[in-house]
Parts: C-alpha cells; structure tokens; sequence
C-alpha cells in the first residue's frame, strides 16, 4: 500500500466508500456471514455492532482485503480491496482488535516498520510522519517506550497512531474502546470523531460500545448471527423495537432463565 508523504497530500486524497453485495462466508461447514449488502459513504462513521460470534471481525477483514468472500463482493473506492494489482489506489489502515503491536519493537519502530519495509518515502519524511501521528493522539514521549510498559490505553493509542502513518482515506476499527475505563473509552471515540471531522477519513468501527455509536455514528449496522438484522441512524437505533437489538443494546440480568444456559460456542 503506497502513499503519498507530505502532511499536504492528505488534503487532496478524497475519502473512499465501500460497498458489500451479497457477502457470504463460509469456513468449512460453518456460515459466519449471511448474504451481507451494505454500503459506506466517503467520510461518514460506519459504526457494525453485534453480540460476540456475530461475525464483526470477519465482515472487517473482508473490507481490509484479507479474506475473500466465498460467495459476493467488496469494493473499496470501486476496487477489489483483496487484488494486489490495484491495492495501492487507495490507503486503507486497520486498527486491529488486540492492537498487534510487535512487542520487541519500540512505539517508534512500530509504527515506522510498514512504511520503511514498503519505502513508501525517504527516512526524513517517515520519521516526520510518526513523529505527526505519535503528536496528534499524545504519546510523544512513548515513542522509546516498548509495548510491555504502556497501558490498555496507551496501546489503542498506539495502535491508531500506527495506522495514522498510513495516511488513510479509510480507517478500520476493530474495538477500538473494549478494555478501557469508561473515561478512556470516551478519549478514543473523541479521537475517532475528530479524526473524521479534521481529515474526512472514511471510518468503519466494529464496537459493543452502545455510547460511541450513539454519540459517533452516522449510521450503525447490527450484525446478529452473521445476519444484517438493520442499518439505522443513532436516533432511529434509540426508538428500535426489534426485542432481540434491544435485549442486546440494553441486557437485563435474569437470574431465573440465565443466558448462558443457551450458550452456542461461537
Ligand atoms: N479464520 C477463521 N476460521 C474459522 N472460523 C473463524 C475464523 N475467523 C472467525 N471464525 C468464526 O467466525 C465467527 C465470527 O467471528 P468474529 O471474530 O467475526 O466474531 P465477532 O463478531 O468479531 O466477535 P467478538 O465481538 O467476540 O470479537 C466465530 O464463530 C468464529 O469462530
Ligand atoms: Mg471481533
């Protein structure tokens, strides 16, 4: 993935849409997506919720373009985001969901690994580049530090620093707020939301995090079962009367019928 360098070439990369038409995907005998169609304007947040199993991660890695679908297409900015011949049209960055720092590399050669494997500019200009992301989400003076001496959230942190390098016209979060206090969970969805209003980055957040969607999302898809049970707006999500989205955007503990006596492994 080749991106341009300098901090004003951003502003002439216009953020990119996805479209997903009849996504299905199998693994071996087992269905995790279900004939998904959806579509994601340039510059919105894109906000796919759902319980555990539903599929999230997998319908994410099939946006990143690292597994193809069995059955339907992707398209990111018209292209097939799998096709290594037009992979570099677009700048596409992935927040992964257990951060995938590499953890005998300091934050600094972290986040320069990719862009200095893929010479994707001269040293200067990738130090430049680090040193901008590292500012813009504060972690300046972790850059030495190894990712054994952050916290959770110095490593979300880090981990959308990373993908900032990229220069991205579309971001993917995987959980980006799980494992944070509720302040820290808010400090990154304030993040993500400036991210789009300060440099039009398409932003795609999978999250059980029912505030960020709220508050964030232009649009939310609830994923249950690999199904796309809807795609609404944060304010037609708060009037929603589908009883098994509202069980799962507001569970009530029951100990006479537990849940987890109805458990499926997923
Ligand atoms: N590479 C794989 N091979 C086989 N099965 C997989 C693979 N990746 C995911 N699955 C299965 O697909 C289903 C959906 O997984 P996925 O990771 O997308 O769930 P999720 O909605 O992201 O859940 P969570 O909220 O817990 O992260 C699960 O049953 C999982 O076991
Ligand atoms: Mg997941």
């Amino acid at each position: 993935m080749k991106t341009k360098c300098s901090a004003q070439d951003r502003s002439d990369r216009s953020p990119v849409g996805v479209e997903v038409a009849g996504l299905s995907k199998n693994y071996e005998a087992q269905t995790v997506l279900k004939d998904i169609s959806l579509s994601v304007k340039p510059g919105e947040i894109f906000v796919i919720m759902g319980p555990s199993g539903s599929g999230k991660s997998v319908l994410l890695r099939h946006i990143a373009g690292l597994e193809a679908p069995t059955a339907g297409t992707v398209r990111v900015n018209g292209l097939d985001p799998t096709d290594p011949a037009t992979r570099d049209r677009f700048a596409l960055a992935l927040v992964f969901q257990a951060g995938a720092l590499f953890n005998s590399l300091s934050v600094y050669e972290n986040l320069a690994l990719y862009p200095l494997e893929h010479q994707l500019c001269p040293k200067p200009q990738i130090r430049e580049r680090v040193m901008r992301a590292l500012k813009i989400l504060s972690l300046e003076n972790a850059a030495e530090k190894f990712p054994s001496e952050l916290s959770g959230g110095m490593k979300k942190r880090v981990a959308i620093a990373r993908a900032l390098v990229m220069e991205p016209q579309i971001l993917l979060y995987d959980e980006p707020t799980s494992e944070l206090d509720p302040v820290m969970g808010a400090t990154i969805t304030e993040i993500i939301a400036t991210l789009k209003n300060e440099y039009q980055v398409t932003s795609i957040v999978v999250s059980h995090d029912r505030d960020l969607a709220l508050t964030i999302g232009d649009r939310v898809a609830i994923l249950m079962k690999g199904n796309l049970r809807t795609i609404c707006t944060p304010d037609e999500l708060r009037r929603v009367k589908d009883p098994d989205i509202v069980d799962f955007l507001n569970p009530k503990i029951d100990l006479k019928n537990p849940r987890y006596l109805t458990l499926e492994a997923s």
